[in-house]
């Protein structure tokens, strides 16, 4: 059957058209019936046109209807201009139209964003061809697949190759746990879906290759979070012959490219962005408390150790005398909050292992209220610990805070990790509530000098930071016997608005660090020839000195459109616990395919 093809985008429809004879091809989006007189808004890719049919036309269209429309464009009346729509001033008279596809009832008004706010998620998801629809939603794929033709742009002109590494493999470990595919010739053997392409970009070096980078998806089935899918897209790039401030030159060359050409091209309303901070690791956790700093806003954790070390407030006393930390943060205006306020930002670091929330105000001078005591330096404090305080402690704090009056002075009394995990949380809390987590801001920036390893106190080994090819730094090797928590990495992130962006390393590129490395990692000599033998193999085969980084294209698109929910940039994404409602996968299989996979069939409780 055919019909009869556009001849124009609904979008581009102008005054200039008058008077021609078009045809417009889409959606219904919103029809009217105004007794007798319909009018309809057709929607396409491009916008929305309106079209009116003949008086006391016989149709049946319906929201969501697949239209073909032809007829003659004409000026609206003044009245119905809509000059919030391109096509606002113009309208088409239907001479004659098809209806190529009916539309039933829609489960959601797609149409109706006010109403789709309040659509349980799931069920977008599970109809998302519908869900697409929206101008909203194309609009988010429109972006991320600019984003990624510029990455590609971008390194093509540097020289990179883009080079495809297999889905079907062996696992990579990068901390999770894989997805397995169980092999039919070999009952028992499976093969592992990438956590990422790691190894096979590393063999690449050894290929030669030099400057390789690829659009990767990677698989990992770890728990989820609002910025986590199992299945996730990558640039995933790997370098020959550089040193750490290459590959970090290289990327931030890009993103600075990329990004600021984004933010103009789609009007994101973000400032361009300039060049990247710096910061260590250890620089990282004592001024934000973790990894991904949001670095929007300053408001940086301070050490009250030594200012609190014989305070009258016993918790303070006894923390440090039993080699814990007392570290604070300012809350700016704080000196306002209620009782209840603060008593929720206590339950918000308690959450998060702390055991309270020690507190007092700067508040004017002047104002003798009760509860409030004047010391001898003219300074006023209220609320809290401030009965616990002297005047010599209460300037200290000041000078380390940086508090001005108004402000309230919060701490956390616990171990290193704690404190970092308790204040880091409060951080950003304190961020959002007095707007300093500015939603039309980016700020890159990067974190270097990962520590090796981390103690696992579960498993009491050590395990990777980044991953096991990571290189040591060459001045703390020396550290790698007696004490590893001590051996720093030439690992590197970025981090943007408290989102890990992209993580990478220097390699490894001699066969016996790498074996010293497993070692030390509780890899037995047995397993590192069974799943790494090939790479061992391949550094004594002439592997150059390489390294690189990944970066999350899913998470720059969140940031780029200030989602805080990484499904909403992919098109077809997975619920929370890895459930796809669209396909209803995964799902039960024939038992006939259990048996050729040479699987046992346990039944299902
Ligand atoms: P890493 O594991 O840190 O490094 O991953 C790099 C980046 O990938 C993104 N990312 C994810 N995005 C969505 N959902 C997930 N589950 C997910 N996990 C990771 C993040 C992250 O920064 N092979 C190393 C890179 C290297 O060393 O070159 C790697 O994969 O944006
Ligand atoms: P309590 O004596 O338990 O009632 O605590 C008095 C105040 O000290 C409360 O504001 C607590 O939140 C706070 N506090 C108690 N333990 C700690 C701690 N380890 N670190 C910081 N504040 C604490």
């Amino acid at each position: 059957m055919s019909f009869s093809q556009r001849t124009i985008f609904c979008g581009e429809l102008r005054a200039d058209h008058v008077g021609q004879t078009v045809t417009i091809n889409g959606w219904a989006h919103k029809v009217r019936d105004l007794g007798g007189l319909l009018f309809v808004d057709v929607r396409d890719r491009t916008g929305l046109a309106q079209v009116i049919f003949p008086e006391n036309t016989k149709a049946e269209i319906r929201s969501e209807t697949v239209l073909s429309v032809t007829g003659t464009v004409r000026m609206r009346d003044e009245k119905n201009r809509n000059a919030s729509q391109p096509t606002g001033d113009v309208e088409i008279a239907v001479s004659s139209f098809e209806i190529l596809n009916q539309s039933a009832t829609l489960p959601f008004p797609v149409s109706d964003e006010k109403q789709m706010e309040k659509v349980n998620e799931e069920l977008r998801v599970k109809h998302r061809y519908l869900d697409l629809r929206r101008p909203v939603m194309q609009k988010k794929l429109k972006l991320r697949a600019a984003s990624v033709k510029k990455i590609r742009n971008y390194l093509d002109d540097q020289g990179f190759t883009e080079v495809e590494t297999p889905i079907i493999t062996k696992s990579t470990p990068e901390g999770a746990r894989d997805y397995l595919v169980p092999y039919r010739l070999e009952p028992g053997e499976f093969y592992a879906l990438p956590q990422s392409p790691q190894q096979y970009k590393q063999l690449l070096m050894v290929g030669g290759v030099e400057r390789y980078y690829q659009i990767a998806k990677c698989f990992r089935d770890e728990s989820q979070r609002a910025d986590r899918q199992p299945e996730f897209t990558q640039l995933d790039l790997e370098m020959s012959f550089v040193r750490q401030e290459d590959i970090l030159g290289l990327i931030e060359g890009m993103t600075k490219s990329v990004v600021n050409e984004l933010i103009s091209e789609f009007d994101l309303g973000f400032e361009p962005i300039g060049d990247f901070p710096y910061l260590t690791h250890a620089e990282s956790m004592r001024l934000y408390g973790n990894d991904k700093p949001d670095l929007r806003f300053g408001l940086e954790i301070f050490d009250a150790g030594s200012v609190v070390a014989e305070s009258e407030f016993g918790v303070f006393a006894s923390t440090v005398a039993g080699g814990g930390f007392v570290r604070g943060i300012r809350y700016p205006g704080g000196a306002e909050l209620s009782r209840k306020q603060i008593t929720e930002l206590e339950d918000l670091v308690k959450q998060n292992g702390a055991k309270g929330l020690a507190n007092f105000a700067l508040v004017d001078p002047a104002m003798d209220a009760e509860g409030t005591r004047l010391l001898e330096s003219g300074k006023r404090i209220k609320g809290g610990i401030s009965k616990f305080l002297n005047a010599s402690e209460v300037d200290a704090l000041i000078e380390l805070s940086g508090a001005e009056v108004g402000d309230l002075l919060l701490f956390v009394a616990d171990s290193w990790s704690v404190s970092c995990e308790a204040l880091s949380r409060l951080r950003l809390r304190i961020g959002t509530e007095t707007g300093l987590r500015d939603p039309k801001k980016l700020a890159f920036g990067f974190v270097v000098d990962f520590p090796l390893v981390e103690w696992n106190e579960d498993e009491q080994r050590w395990d990777p930071s980044h991953h096991p090819f990571t290189s040591p730094k060459a001045e703390d090797i020396g550290h790698m016997s007696t004490d590893p928590g001590r051996v720093r990495a030439d690992c590197y992130d970025i981090v943007c608005n408290g989102y890990e962006w992209g993580s990478g390393s220097i390699r490894i590129h001699s066969p016996e660090l790498q074996a010293q490395i497993f070692d030390l990692i509780g890899v037995s000599k047995e397993a590192q020839q069974d799943r790494f033998g090939h790479i061992l193999e391949a550094f004594q085969l002439g592997a150059p000195p390489h390294g690189g980084i990944a970066t999350g294209i899913d998470r720059l698109v969140m940031l780029l459109l200030g989602e805080e929910n990484i499904r909403e940039v992919i098109a077809f994404p997975k619920m929370g616990n890895g459930y796809d409602p669209l396909m209803d996968a995964p799902s039960a299989v024939d038992e006939a395919q259990w048996t050729e996979m040479g699987l046992m069939l346990k039944p299902k409780k």
